[in-house]
């Protein structure tokens, strides 16, 4: 019985992952750039377009004070689309030579961008410094466990450090306990797959 289940594919399945699959081919073709898992052999999985779509309409910021952050930046299709707003500086921490070297070609071949400050940086996120600017975070799903605690409370100490304002974007977020419980931190807005959080610096200070 559990084996049928198993050979079973829903239809609808199918065609749910080839419209997804079109959609983001056709991301990619606009923007001049290729962010495809297919030819990737470790774990690496691009934001689909419309949560991407979905943070940035819901950012109530001005680009123009703030640094983007994408902890876990793969080949780089948020940091392209993070590049369309007049960000003060738009950076990308990838642990994987092969992703982070995608990620600058991709940078480099990009149209559009609004942002002229763009790059990849190859390092494990345990070990980046935040800019010393009001920053918005992205995460999709790059870890968990000790790495995540880490990455957390690197984040915590920057902001007691130097007191300001963070946005967090967070995309499939398994994680949510390990974000709400730090002082100062508040969820904004939510939809299925993606939340919105506000970590006010000010508040962190103890
Ligand atoms: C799910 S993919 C997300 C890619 C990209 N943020 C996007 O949304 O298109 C997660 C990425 O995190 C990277 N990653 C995993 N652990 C990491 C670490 N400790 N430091 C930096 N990057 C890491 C993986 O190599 C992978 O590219």
């Amino acid at each position: 019985m559990r084996a049928r289940h198993k050979l079973f594919i829903h239809p609808l399945q199918t065609i749910r992952g080839l419209w997804y699959y079109y959609v983001a081919c056709l991301y990619d073709w606009w923007n001049g750039i290729e962010t495809g898992k297919q030819d990737v052999h470790i774990p690496y999985d691009p934001t689909e377009p419309k949560y991407i779509r979905w943070a940035f309409r819901n950012l109530p910021v001005n680009p123009a004070d703030y640094a983007f952050v994408d902890f876990g930046s793969g080949k780089g299709r948020v940091l392209i689309a993070a590049a369309k707003f007049p960000f003060l500086q738009v950076v990308g921490v990838e642990r994987s030579k092969e992703l982070h070297e995608a990620a600058m070609i991709n940078i480099r071949s990009a149209k559009r961008m609004k942002c002229r400050d763009v790059t990849s940086i190859c390092m494990d996120a345990t070990e980046f410094s935040l800019p010393a600017s009001p920053c918005i975070l992205f995460f999709y799903n790059p870890f968990k466990g000790e790495t995540m605690d880490r990455v957390v409370s690197n984040i915590q100490a920057s902001l007691t450090r130097s007191p300001r304002p963070l946005f967090v974007i967070y995309v499939s977020p398994l994680l949510h306990e390990v974000f709400i419980r730090q002082h100062g931190m508040r969820l904004v807005k939510t939809r299925s797959w993606c939340n919105l959080y506000f970590w006010d610096g000010r508040l962190s200070i103890k």
